[in-house]
This record gives structure tokens, sequence and C-alpha cells, in this order.
């Protein structure tokens, strides 16, 4: 089977996870390749191990560079450090004065707690930068590249994390408008309200987009070994409990030659593992892609992978 359905114009996000080591990285690169036939598409890896750049054998980086050798694909890495202090710099004034507002803290104490690491922080600013780019538009596909599962997890909850902090400063501003309406009689909106407002908007885009599998798609990426299933496993169950149902499963490295001694012996150890993937995962449309001879780098090998995951017949 091929991957299937990604010329409907809707989907716009399409997001590869799995255990590490299983070809995430190739199979997303692949497809973005493949989308970029037919539509401007943006490649966008949120592992900090930035291995878009070796596969493809081109510095990419945290800034939008054009694939060499592609017509109309464009890859970014995204450096959660730097993305949040941007946010920060952006925003600094609104968080400031949130601070400012709802706590004794004086300035020094706020620099200093604003130069703090938030937990979870770097997914959320992961898929804000992901989020930004949708909603300016440019790009008619937006194809994600994760870390191992973990971090897939937590870029999918971070819209949750995100919503929780949102509701703290928000009970904060509560004691504030408060105050201010006891003494002044009113209160205005001001701009640490807007900036809060707009946060949660985003937040409630961000959730609206992962449930809707007509413009959000998640593919697995698995292989045959009993490690690799039963992570698969527990990924699609919490997936699930963010409302997000994979369509399709890639099946990465299956010995196909039964050329030599090792490959018969690798194809007949494979074979229960298949079987057990075809039962547990029975619901998924299943891709299966073969183990190459040599390691997937360079546009040759990915346009081959790009073959295997999109051949019809
Ligand atoms: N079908 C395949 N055949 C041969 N090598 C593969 C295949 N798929 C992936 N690889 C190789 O396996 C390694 C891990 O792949 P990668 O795509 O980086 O995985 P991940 O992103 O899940 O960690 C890379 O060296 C890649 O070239
Ligand atoms: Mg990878």
């Amino acid at each position: 089977m091929a991957l299937a359905d990604f010329e409907n114009n809707d989907l716009k996000l399409i997001i590869f996870g799995g255990k590490g080591g299983v070809g995430k990285t190739s199979c997303a690169i692949a497809t973005a390749l493949a989308l970029a036939e037919n539509f401007k598409t943006l490649l966008i890896s949120t592992d900090p191990a930035h291995s878009v750049s070796d596969c493809l054998d081109q510095q990419i980086g945290f800034k939008v560079v054009k694939v060499n050798n592609t017509a109309r694909l464009w890859a970014i890495e995204v450096v959660a450090d730097e993305a949040l202090s941007e946010f920060k710099t952006e925003h600094k004034s609104e968080l400031k004065k949130l601070l400012e507002t709802s706590t004794n803290l004086d300035n020094t104490d706020i620099d200093e707690m604003l130069a703090l690491s938030i937990p979870g922080i770097d997914e959320v600013m992961s898929f804000k930068t992901i989020i930004d780019f949708i909603e300016e538009g440019e790009y008619e596909k937006y194809v994600v590249d994760t870390a191992p599962t973990g971090h897939a997890l937590r870029l999918i909850s971070s819209p949750k994390l995100l919503d929780e902090w949102i509701k703290v400063a928000a009970r904060m501003r509560w004691k504030y408008r408060y105050m201010i309406t006891s003494f002044a009689g009113s209160y205005r909106q001001d701009e640490v309200d807007t900036f809060l407002l707009s946060l949660k908007k985003t937040v409630k885009r961000i959730e609206n987009l992962l449930k809707d599998s007509t413009k959000c798609e998640f593919i697995p990426v698995c292989i045959p070994e009993t490690m690799a299933i039963s992570e698969t496993s527990r990924l699609l169950s919490d997936l699930g409990k963010s409302e997000i149902v994979p369509r399709q499963i890639i099946v990465n490295n299956v010995m196909v030659s039964e050329d030599c001694s090792f490959c018969r012996s690798r194809k007949a150890g494979q074979e229960k593992y298949l079987l057990q993937i075809s039962e547990i995962f029975s619901t998924l449309n299943k891709v299966e892609v073969p183990v190459f001879a040599e390691e997937i780098h360079g546009l040759k090998s990915l346009d081959q992978l790009k073959d295997c995951l999109f051949k019809t017949e």
C-alpha cells in the first residue's frame, strides 16, 4: 500500500512520530519531497538533533531555506531556545506588566523570573512556531519531523500546557482587576489582557487543528521489532487521549531480499513482528518500506524512499 489522501487541499499539517532510529526523518523528508511536486511545502524539524540537515546534506538551521534541487520545497529546523527568546523579546512589555501587576516582584526579580527555564517550554515554542507558519499561510503543506516519541507527545500536548499557564496568569490578573475596580470603579482591558486573550485563541486554534483529521494527519513510523511495536502501541493510545487518530502507519526496514542466508534469516525473523503489526494496528493503512542496502542520505536515496512510500500498484 502507499501513503494516501495527501492531495486533499484541506490537509495542511502532517506530523511524523515514533521511536528513535525508525526512519521518521527519512520518511518526513521523502513525503515532503513528494508533496512538493504539487504543492508549495515547508518541512519543519522540531528535533533538537537537527538530522534534516544531515539527511539532506544541506545546512538548514532556524531560518527557512529552499531545499536545493527542488522546485517547491523549503525547510527549517526549529531551535526552541531561539524561538523562546524571540517570543520574550516580542512580548517583553506584556510579560513584564503581567508580573508587575499581579505579583510583588521588583524589577530585578521580574528579569530573573523571565530568564528562568520553564518545564515543557521547548515543545510549546516549537508548536507555536509551526502554528505561526500555518497562520501566515505562505505554504500549502507543512510536514513536521519530530524527535522520538516522548517529544512528539509533549508537542501534541503543548496546547494543554499553554492553556494551564494562561489560566494561572488570568487568575493572577483577576486579583489585579478586582483591586483596580474597587479603587477606580471600573476596569479597562490593557495590553496584558489582549496578550492573554490572543494566546488563548492560539491554543484553541492549535487544538482544533490537531483534532481535525481533514486538516492534520499524524503518521507513526514503526519497524518490525518488538520494542518499536510496543512503543508505537503506547504512542497510539496516548494520541487517542488527545483525540488524534492516525489513519496510516509506515512499517520501515522490512527485509525483502532472499538473496543471501543473512537476508533469509532476517526476513524469517521479521515475519512474526509483521504479523503482530497487522493485528495490533489492523485499523491502519500499512505502508511497508524495504530496508535499503545503504543508509538514506541525499536526494537520490530520498527519491527512492519517496517512490516506496507513494507507489500505488
Ligand atoms: N529503509 C531504510 N533502509 C536503510 N536505512 C534506513 C531506512 N530508513 C532509515 N534508514 C537509516 O536509519 C537511520 C535512522 O533513520 P532516521 O530517518 O534518521 O530515523 P529517526 O528520524 O526515526 O531517528 C538513518 O541512518 C537512515 O539513513
Ligand atoms: Mg529523526
